[in-house]
C-alpha cells in the first residue's frame, strides 16, 4: 500500500525540503510558553493539552498548570481533585487522569526522569505514538515522527497522499513519510515546523500556498489539488441525549453536588445531579421527582425550569433542562454527595456544561432578588 501512497518520495528533494522548512520555522515560529525550554515534563504537559484544544486556549492553562505543578514530582504528589481543578474547562478529562498516573509511574519506575526510548515512553498511560514522538524529538532530539491530524494534512499535500486520514490505519503511511524525510540533526525543529506549518499556512480550508516556505516541494500545489486534500471521511453523527439537572438547595441554602463515577465520560468531576429523560415534551415535575427517587434514592421537590443548554462532545450532544428545587431533610452526605455553599463550589472541578448551569442559576437568582 505504501508504495503507491509514497510514490512521490522518489522525486522529493529531502535535504532542500528540510532546509527550507527549518529555516522558515527558525524565523517565523510563535513565541509559545512551552518553547522556552526543553524540559521533557513541560513538553509532555503541553502536548497533552494541545491534543484537541487550540493553542490560544491552551496558553493560559499551560502557564497556570506549570505554576501550580512546576516539576514532575509536584504533579505526581498532587491530589487528583486539585489536578482536575487545574484542568477544568479544557475537556477530555481522561487526558489529565492518564497524565497524572503516568507521572506517578515515572517517579516510581524511572526516578522521576521521563524515559527517552520509544519502548519505555510508549508504555506510559496516555502516551500514544504522537505524544511519544513529540516528547522524544522536542525534549531529547531523537528523530521520531510525531504525526497528528495537522501533520497528516501537511504530508497528504506535500506528497499527494490520498489515504483517508480518518482511518486509523492511515497513520502508518504518514509515519513512514515523516520517517523518510525527518532531519536527524534537527528533529525537534523539523517536527515543530510541521506543526507550525499546519497551524499557520497549510490550514484545513484555503491553505496559504503563496506564503508557503515549502511550496516548491509540494506535489499537491504543482498538481493544483491542495484543496482536495487531505481525504477525510465523515464520522458518524453524535447521539442526542436529553437530560434534566436539578440545582437543589437544603433548608439552610446549601447546594447539593454529586461526584461522577470514577470511569467513563467526565469521570470524577462534580456536577449538579441529573437524569436522562425520554419524553421531554410531556415532562412533569412529579416525574422528575420520581426519577430522582428511583435513580439516586433522593427525595426532591423540583421547582422552576430556569434554562436549557446544549453541550457537544465528539460522540454525543447533551441537551440539558435546568431546574431549581429543594432537597428534603434527612439527607446524608457521603464521598459522592456533598452539600456546599455557592462559594465553596469554586473548589470543585465541574465540566464546562455544569459551570454554565451555575452561571445561568446565578443570573436567575439575581433577577429574582
Ligand atoms: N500542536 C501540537 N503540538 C504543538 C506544539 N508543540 N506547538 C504548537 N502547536 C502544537
Amino acid at each position: 500500500m505504501n508504495e503507491t501512497h509514497l510514490k512521490n518520495l522518489e522525486q522529493f528533494n529531502i535535504e532542500n525540503f528540510q532546509h527550507d522548512l527549518i529555516s522558515w520555522f527558525k524565523e517565523e515560529q510563535r513565541d509559545l510558553p512551552w518553547r522556552k525550554d526543553q524540559d521533557p515534563y513541560k513538553v509532555w504537559v503541553s502536548e497533552i493539552m494541545l491534543q484537541q484544544t487550540r493553542v490560544d486556549t491552551v496558553i493560559p492553562y499551560f502557564n497556570r498548570f506549570i505554576d501550580m505543578f512546576p516539576t514532575l514530582n509536584d504533579l505526581a504528589e498532587a491530589e487528583e481533585e486539585k489536578v482536575l481543578k487545574a484542568w477544568e474547562g479544557l475537556g477530555y478529562y481522561s487526558r489529565v487522569r492518564n497524565l497524572h498516573s503516568a507521572v506517578k509511574e515515572v517517579r516510581e519506575k524511572y526516578s522521576g526522569n521521563v524515559p527517552d526510548t520509544p519502548q519505555e515512553i510508549s508504555g506510559l498511560k496516555g502516551v500514544g505514538p504522537y505524544t511519544a514522538g513529540a516528547i522524544l524529538s522536542i525534549a531529547y532530539g531523537i528523530p521520531e515522527p510525531a504525526v497528528d491530524g495537522n501533520v497528516m494534512r501537511v504530508f497528504s499535500r506535500l506528497l499527494s497522499i490520498w489515504a483517508d486520514i480518518a482511518k486509523p490505519s492511515s497513520r502508518k503511511v504518514f509515519e513512514e513519510a515523516v520517517r523518510s524525510t525527518i532531519s536527524v540533526t534537527e528533529p525537534s525543529f523539523f517536527n515543530q515546523a510541521l506543526m507550525e506549518l499546519g497551524a499557520l499556512i497549510c490550514t484545513p480550508t484555503s491553505p496559504s500556498c503563496l506564503l508557503c516556505p515549502v511550496r516548491e516541494h509540494c506535489t499537491a500545489f504543482h498538481e493544483g489539488v491542495q484543496a482536495e486534500l487531505p481525504v477525510k471521511s465523515k464520522k458518524n453523527k453524535q447521539r442526542d441525549v436529553q437530560l434534566a439537572a436539578l440545582i437543589l438547595t437544603d433548608e439552610i441554602g446549601k447546594y447539593l453536588i454529586h461526584k461522577r463515577p470514577e470511569t467513563g465520560l467526565l469521570a470524577n468531576l462534580w456536577e449538579f445531579p441529573n437524569v436522562e429523560i425520554h419524553h421531554p415534551l410531556q415532562y412533569e415535575k412529579f416525574q422528575l421527582a420520581d426519577q430522582f427517587n428511583q435513580t439516586f434514592d433522593l427525595i426532591v421537590e423540583p421547582e422552576n425550569m430556569i434554562g436549557q443548554i446544549e453541550h457537544v462532545f465528539s460522540h454525543l450532544i447533551w441537551n440539558i433542562k435546568i431546574y431549581t428545587g429543594k432537597i428534603k431533610e434527612g439527607f446524608q452526605e457521603s464521598p459522592e454527595w456533598k452539600l456546599v455553599s455557592f462559594e465553596e463550589m469554586e473548589q470543585y472541578a465541574f465540566p464546562v456544561s455544569h459551570q454554565k448551569m451555575r452561571r445561568i442559576y446565578e443570573e436567575y437568582k439575581e433577577n429574582a432578588e
